[in-house]
C-alpha cells in the first residue's frame, strides 16, 4: 500500500482520550506504512505553550483569539514525524510536555476559533502528503470521509498508569472531561471507526490490528 492510492492521499486517523497509547500506536503504524505521523495534540500544546509564554489567561477566550490571529503556525516534518513552529518558534517535546502546557491545553482548545485554524493546517497539511494523524475530532471532524478510522481506548486506571510511569504531571481525567464535554468538536468514537481498548494489549497487538484493517478494511 502507497501514501498516495490513485490520486488520494491515505489518511489514516487515529482519535482516543490521553493516554491511551493512540500516539505509540499512530507512530508505529506511520512508519510501517511509510507515512508522515502527526500529534495534532502537539498543535494545541504549542499554541498552548505560546499563549502561557505571553501571559494570557487560557480561560480568557477574548484575549486567546485576539493572540491567534496575530500568530502564525508552520507545519513540518523531519524524519516522518511532524514538526510545528508557533510565532516563529520550533517547538521541543520538553516545551509541548511542559506542566503549565497540560494544564492550559485543553481550555484553549475548547476555544472554536483556535480549532477551526489548527483544523484548517490539519487538512492542508495532510492531504498535501498523507499523514497517520492522530488526536480528539481527527475521523470526527478533520478527515470524516476517510476510510481508515480508529479509536484508541484503555481504562481511567491503565491510562493514570501509563501517565505516572512516564514521570509527568498531568491531570489526564480533567482533560478528558473538558476534551469530552466541550461544544466545539467534543472526543466522541467516530462513525465508523474500529474501536480498540488496549487496557490488555501490548502495543505489537495494538499496531497490528490496525495494519490488518487498514490493509483488509472489508475484514473488519
Ligand atoms: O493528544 P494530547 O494529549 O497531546 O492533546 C493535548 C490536548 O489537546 C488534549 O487534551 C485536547 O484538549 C487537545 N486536542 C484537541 N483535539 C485534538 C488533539 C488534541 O482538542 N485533535
Amino acid at each position: 500500500m502507497q501514501p498516495m492510492e490513485g490520486k488520494d492521499p491515505l489518511i489514516i486517523a487515529i482519535d482516543g482520550p490521553a493516554a491511551s497509547g493512540k500516539s505509540t500506536v499512530a507512530r508505529r503504524v506511520a512508519a510501517e506504512l511509510g507515512l508522515v505521523f502527526v500529534s495534532s495534540g502537539e498543535m494545541y500544546r504549542a499554541f498552548a505553550w505560546w499563549v502561557t509564554s505571553k501571559r494570557v489567561d487560557p480561560s480568557d477566550a477574548v484575549a486567546v483569539v485576539d493572540l491567534l490571529v496575530r500568530t502564525d503556525f508552520v507545519c513540518g516534518e523531519k524524519e516522518g514525524l511532524g514538526t510545528v513552529a508557533v510565532g516563529g518558534v520550533p517547538m521541543t517535546r520538553a516545551e509541548l510536555s511542559a506542566p503549565e502546557v497540560n494544564a492550559a491545553v485543553s481550555a484553549v482548545a475548547a476555544i472554536p476559533e483556535v480549532r477551526e485554524r489548527l483544523v484548517a493546517e490539519q487538512r492542508r497539511y495532510g492531504l498535501e502528503r498523507g499523514v497517520v494523524m492522530e488526536g480528539r475530532d481527527i475521523g470526527s471532524v478533520v478527515f470524516p470521509d476517510t476510510p481508515h478510522k480508529f479509536y484508541i481506548d484503555a481504562s481511567p486506571e491503565v491510562r493514570e498508569a501509563r501517565r505516572r510511569a512516564e514521570g509527568i504531571a498531568d491531570s489526564i481525567a480533567k482533560r478528558d472531561r473538558i476534551d469530552s464535554s466541550r461544544s466545539a468538536s467534543p472526543l466522541v468514537v467516530p462513525d465508523g471507526a474500529l474501536v480498540v481498548d488496549s487496557s490488555e494489549l501490548s502495543v505489537d497487538e495494538v499496531v497490528a490490528r490496525v495494519l490488518a484493517a487498514v490493509r483488509e478494511p472489508a475484514r473488519r
